[in-house]
């Protein structure tokens, strides 16, 4: 049983015009695979996120998760946001230990774990800072620790290195290629980093400029762990990069 199961799913923002978003997508995801969603800004990757975490409802077109209806995060589901989302009222320990207080884990026990998931995501010492006092990438890095936290087997993250310097990224990203291979986890990742995209990916969905549709998708059969500069990893990518730029409207020149 696959852990997603998309059919012809169409999105349409209500509104005067209305929007667009996605137009019959299909596509799943199997249990233990890391997809990446690739494609320009304004796509729908979000919003095609936001429908397999369950906090929008497609307009037309199902998603499954584990052959059910999608209920919402949670639980077996954790969600990354594009913006962390961190509650500025709560200390950076707080906001990432916000789902092990909902669930009454013990207090020492919660501390424990916060710290851990802290220290892995390069926090070390930040836990008493509140989100106003960190920066953009310490923000986004405590959002992926928030999830993390909870041991779910399915995160949905998007974009989660987007505000964060280039060796960090790095670092995150052979970070999180770990944790998905020794926990078992299955990860849709969404970027618009071509490079990013083939370091992470087991398949990427390509989606074409808006309304979304599936350009492609695209299996990287590459042996992990990838080595960043592998010739056969920088052809993948250059492709991948023809593909999408393919895809985008013929530029006009004035
Ligand atoms: N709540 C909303 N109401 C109306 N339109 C929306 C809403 N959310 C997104 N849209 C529109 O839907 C389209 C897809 O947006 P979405 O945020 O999913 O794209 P994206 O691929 O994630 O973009 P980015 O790479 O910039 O994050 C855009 O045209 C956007 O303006
Ligand atoms: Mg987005």
């Amino acid at each position: 049983m696959p852990a997603f199961t998309v059919r012809s799913l169409d999105k349409i923002y209500p509104g005067a015009p209305p929007v667009r978003a996605l137009s019959n997508i299909s596509f799943s995801v199997e249990e233990g695979e890391f997809i990446v969603l690739l494609g320009p800004s304004g796509c729908g990757k979000s919003t095609l996120l936001e429908i397999l975490a369950g906090l929008q409802q497609p307009s037309g077109g199902s998603v499954l998760f584990r052959d059910r209806p999608i209920i919402g995060p949670g639980g077996e589901l954790g969600v990354v946001f594009q913006d962390a989302s961190l509650y500025p009222w709560r200390t950076v320990a707080a906001n990432v230990g916000l789902g092990l207080e909902l669930r009454g884990v013990d207090k020492v026990q919660a501390r424990r774990l916060v710290e851990e998931q802290l220290s892995l995501v390069g926090l070390d010492g930040f836990g008493g800072k509140f989100p106003h006092q960190i920066s953009g990438g310490m923000k986004q890095r405590a959002g992926i620790a928030r999830a993390l936290v909870n041991d779910p087997d399915v995160i949905l993250m998007d974009e989660p290195f987007g505000a964060v310097d280039y060796v960090t990224r790095n670092k995150l990203q052979e970070d999180l290629i770990r944790i998905w291979q020794q926990r078992r986890k299955t990860i849709v990742f969404v970027t618009h980093d071509v490079g990013e995209a083939v370091f992470l990916a087991d398949r990427i969905v390509l989606l074409s400029p808006r309304p979304g549709r599936i350009a492609e998708i695209v299996t990287l059969d590459l042996l992990r762990p990838r080595r960043r500069g592998d010739i056969e990893l920088l052809q993948r990518e250059a492709r991948i990069y023809e593909a999408l730029r393919a895809l985008e409207p013929t530029a006009t020149v004035a």
